[in-house]
């Protein structure tokens, strides 16, 4: 699959099936995430990898805007160091390539936004993530339940797109 392919691809999977993801595809979406860009090559992320499924639900609870998190088989969280520069884009960037490694190795994945919500704290503690650290985003992962959607409910090019400036 080509990465034009891929970007076509990529939905956010909010149902997943019972199957476990294996560690060594966990792996590959972390060493995907740290080839991301980073402010001056900071790379301030740190991913923890969850699969237990009480911490799951937990966090699923926690997750007002993810709920389907606790039903998920694996998360990866992204932290950035509080107080780098630009901690928010190159966690952002982090999360993009995770969410596109999982398109390619088949799986279904759904970003959910941790930094700024109110939950946040809450879930740095049920991570036991240092102090240094904030939560940038949550990413659930699992195999599939349900197809693709067909539509993407995307701008047309032609309204989106300004050549020389506006
Ligand atoms: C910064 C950010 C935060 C998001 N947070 C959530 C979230 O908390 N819960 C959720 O279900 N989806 C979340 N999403 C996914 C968007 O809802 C989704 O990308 C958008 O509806 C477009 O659909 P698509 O990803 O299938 O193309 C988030 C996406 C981004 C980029």
């Amino acid at each position: 699959m080509d990465a034009l392919e891929l970007f076509a691809r990529r939905y956010s999977c909010r149902a997943f099936k019972a199957d476990p993801v294996p560690s060594e595809a966990l792996m590959r979406l972390v060493d995907a995430a740290r080839l991301a860009p980073s402010a001056r090559a900071e790379q301030p992320w740190e991913f923890a990898v969850l699969t237990d499924p009480r911490l799951l639900k937990e966090l699923g609870r926690l997750v007002d805007t993810g709920r389907f998190l606790g039903q998920a088989a694996a998360c990866v969280a992204v932290l950035c160091r509080r107080g780098a520069d630009y901690a928010l884009e190159d966690g952002a960037a982090a999360t993009q390539n995770i969410l596109l490694c999982a398109t390619a190795l088949g799986l279904g994945a759904c970003w959910i936004a941790g930094a700024r919500k109110a939950y946040a704290p809450a879930v740095e503690r049920a991570l036991r993530a240092p102090a240094t650290l904030a939560l940038i985003s949550l990413v659930a992962l699992g195999v599939p339940a349900e197809p693709a959607p067909s539509e993407r409910g995307r701008r047309p090019l032609a309204e989106v797109l300004h050549w020389q400036g506006f």
